[in-house]
């Protein structure tokens, strides 16, 4: 399973970019308007650091205006993913760009019945919400299970990207069901990381060979 961020700050994509372990990109509108800074710049700085894909989000709700916006989004690399959200006109949109070899990644997905419709459309990624079900006493981790049978059993290429986590463990599930892609905000990339286990044994380790007075091999 690769491991996308979920963020459009460029410092934090640097961050963890730099660590090897970020195979692309996520942003939407709302992680844009956090980063407080103009949109133009920190597009432009991601498509600098980061050489995978990085879905850029549509703002029109219409055909022409999805249509519009996608060539734009498309042109300003070859990394582009353009992120279109999950409406009739959208799915619409998402057809006649995979015609034009334009990849799209379907967004605010909650539903098996709406990831395939986007597959059938020709998407290159859907993104199921995983967390926001979770949130309201839904299960996310299902919705995961669901689609990728679906899409064994039909044989579409569109990619499961696991979107909207909560917690590491929904990362664990989402790689257990064969999701293709799990996005993953920065505060939660760390949380992948941590155990107390790893943390107290390296302690005793560096303790212990301290106290011993061994001399280090280099
Ligand atoms: O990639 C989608 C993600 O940003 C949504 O996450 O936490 O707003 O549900 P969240």
């Amino acid at each position: 399973m690769q491991l996308f961020i979920d963020t459009a700050d460029p410092e934090a994509i640097k961050k963890y970019y730099d660590l090897g372990i970020i195979d692309g990109v996520t942003t939407n509108p709302s992680l844009a308007a956090k980063v407080g800074r103009a949109y133009r710049d920190i597009v432009n700085e991601i498509i600098q650091i980061v050489n995978g894909p990085i879905s850029l989000e549509v703002l029109g709700t219409n055909y022409d205006e999805i249509m519009r916006e996608a060539r734009a989004l498309a042109a300003l690399s070859e990394n582009v993913v353009v992120k279109i959200p999950m409406l009739p006109e959208g799915i619409k949109a998402v057809k006649h760009l995979s015609q034009e070899g334009i990849k799209t990644n379907v967004t605010l997905v909650f539903s098996a019945a709406q990831a395939w419709l986007a597959a059938k459309a020709g998407a290159s990624y859907v993104s199921p919400f995983i967390g926001r079900i979770d949130d309201i006493a839904g299960d996310g981790i299902e919705l995961i299970a669901e689609i990728r049978d679906i899409f064994d059993n039909g044989l579409y290429e569109t990619k499961i990207l696991a979107a909207s986590d909560r917690t590491p463990r929904h990362v664990v599930q989402a790689a257990m069901l064969g999701a293709d892609v799990a996005t993953v905000k920065p505060e939660n990339i760390d949380k992948l990381f941590k155990h107390p286990l790893s943390k107290d044994g390296l302690d005793k380790f560096l303790k212990d060979f301290e106290s011993s007075g061994l001399e280090p091999l280099v």
